[in-house]
């Protein structure tokens, strides 16, 4: 199983398309987050499943039950492979999007899509939780806690650090998919996020998927970066 989803984390519809052909021996999910989609809308969603590649929407939901659910069902009418929501929405907005989503997928015949939670952004460290948000205990808890909601209401993952993988694995069970952004191999920049992890240690603490974008599309050589990332992930196993 390929590991790996790019994050095309561009501006531009025809570069977007590229990047997906440039990588597509390698990649088999894209990811479509916020900055592309607000350029281009759905139509770079469909043009990425024509090339037979599947598309993780990062759109993180984060609203009222009924907003939610209706954004659930267009992600889910798009046909994509997953889909993300906060988890802060609240326990009711994750299992009304669910059970809309189960409902829709069994009318329409449409093959289910993946339902993530974000849990606690990459780029968010403990002490601003804690100065900041006035969130008393430790970023762990929280994330366990956000991770546990999740699982109750029926969503088939989350997405966290690394740095939280084997304590989410180990509250959450073996079937619970994470999906790790913040990856950092040894040669890249941090750039703005904090709970940072390589591959390899990323892997090891039980990641599924690792979510990468400027680790190969910001180095002078993607290429090369994703084989060095990929040999990584492959002495994790
Ligand atoms: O360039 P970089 O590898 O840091 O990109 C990480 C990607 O993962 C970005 O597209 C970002 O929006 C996304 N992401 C994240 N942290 C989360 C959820 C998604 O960094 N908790």
């Amino acid at each position: 199983m390929k590991r790996i989803i790019l994050a095309l984390d561009v501006d531009d519809h025809g570069y977007a398309l590229e990047l997906v052909d440039k990588f597509s021996e390698n990649i088999d999910i894209f990811k479509v987050g916020l900055q592309l989609f607000s350029n281009t809308g759905p139509a770079v969603v469909r043009d990425i499943h024509d090339r037979g590649k599947k598309v993780f929407l990062d759109l993180k939901f984060h609203d009222i039950p009924n907003t939610v659910s209706g954004a659930a069902l267009a992600a889910t009418r798009l046909g994509v492979y997953m889909f993300n929501m906060h988890t802060s929405s609240g326990p009711e907005a994750m299992q009304r999007c669910r059970d809309d989503v189960v409902e829709l997928c069994l009318k329409e015949n449409i093959e289910r899509p993946k339902i993530l939670g974000v849990t606690v952004l990459t780029s968010l460290a403990q002490d601003t939780l804690r100065d900041e948000f006035g969130i008393q205990h430790t970023l762990r808890t929280h994330v366990r806690n956000l991770s546990k909601m999740a699982l109750k209401a029926g969503l088939d993952g989350v997405i966290a650090s690394g740095h939280e993988a084997a304590m989410i694995r180990n509250s959450c069970g073996k079937d619970f998919l994470i999906i790790t952004p913040g990856i950092r191999a040894s040669w890249a920049l941090p750039d703005d996020q904090k709970r940072t992890m390589t591959p390899r240690d990323a892997m090891r603490e039980g990641a599924d998927f690792l979510v990468v974008g400027r680790s190969i599309l910001k180095q002078e050589d993607s290429d090369k970066a994703l084989d060095l990332i990929q040999l990584e992930i492959l002495t994790s196993l």
